[in-house]
């Protein structure tokens, strides 16, 4: 017999689950061989953020949605905080998204769906492009939209249609907190920047790898600061990551925290 490949053995389990909602027992992390995220360690990676939703206002009857949220490293934390609270989280990886509906199956108020954007990195399958997908979602649907290393795999068309995206489905006085790589004077006089954005890819972004641009951009700062002005979103505040900055504080990305008024 042919062995079949993640994507045919995920689409499988999935299939085979149909709507049961049994307790799912396992503490919801991939092993190793199953992690399709590159990097850190997934528990406190997630437990890191966990904490970094709730000093910016998350509370347990919200409706939060992770665009790109991946294999719910982000969901994670959030099981058995958000009682009466919902999750959403999509994302364009196949695998990733079968993996946490197989995992959190047993939560009704988790959802995880598939969304066919085109990425070269993460969905060489995709029909759609970034820059003209619609969110699933209603108006004003979500209190908090979150969004952890993935504005840094898009391109700016991609991200000025998502970050317009977010603030329709964000309530009014919702929040989104979303992680870049800001590219300001102190980020390109780095000495020894964690990651070196050396390639001009567009008037307004850098990347590291110039055959496969998707694997890391960066944005200039007043581009972005332009981007949420021209969406709507209020930026209250920008912590900046130790990617650039070694003495920070923070985690490895910075990160943008915006309101809708
Ligand atoms: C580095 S991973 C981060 C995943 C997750 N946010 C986390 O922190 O664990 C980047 C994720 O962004 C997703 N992604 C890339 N482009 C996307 C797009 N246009 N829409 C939604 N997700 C996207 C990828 O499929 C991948 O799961």
């Amino acid at each position: 017999m042919v062995p079949l490949t993640i994507r045919q053995e995920l689409k499988r389990q999935l299939a085979a689950r149909e709507d049961r909602r049994d307790p799912i027992t396992t503490p919801r992390v991939p092993p190793r061989a199953e992690t399709l995220i590159g990097g850190g360690d997934f528990e406190h990676v997630g437990n890191e953020f966990f904490g970094i939703l709730k000093r910016h206002g998350l509370s347990p009857d919200m409706a939060v949605l992770d665009v790109g949220c991946g294999q719910g490293r982000m969901a994670r934390p959030l099981v058995g905080y958000l009682d009466n609270g919902s999750y959403h989280g999509f994302d364009i990886s196949l695998e990733g998204i079968a993996w946490s509906q197989i995992h959190y199956a047993d939560l009704p108020n988790f959802f995880f769906e598939h969304v066919p954007v085109y990425n070269k990195r993460y969905n060489r399958d995709g029909d759609i492009k970034g820059s003209d997908f619609v969110f699933p979602y209603e108006d004003n649907q979500f209190d908090m939209i979150f969004l952890t290393s993935v504005f840094t795999h898009m391109f700016k068309a991609d991200v000025e249609n998502y970050l317009s995206q977010i603030e329709r489905v964000l309530k009014p006085g919702g929040k989104c907190l979303i992680t870049w790589f800001l590219l300001n004077d102190v980020s390109q006089s780095a000495e020894k920047p964690f990651f070196d954005f050396a390639y001009d890819f567009d008037k307004v972004s850098k990347t590291t790898t110039p055959k496969n641009p998707e694997a890391a951009l960066a944005f200039d700062e007043v581009f972005v600061r332009d981007l949420y002005d021209r969406c709507g979103l209020t930026i209250a505040d920008i912590e900046y990551g130790t990617w650039a900055q070694p003495d920070s504080s923070f985690q490895l990305q910075d990160m943008v925290v915006a309101g809708k008024e």
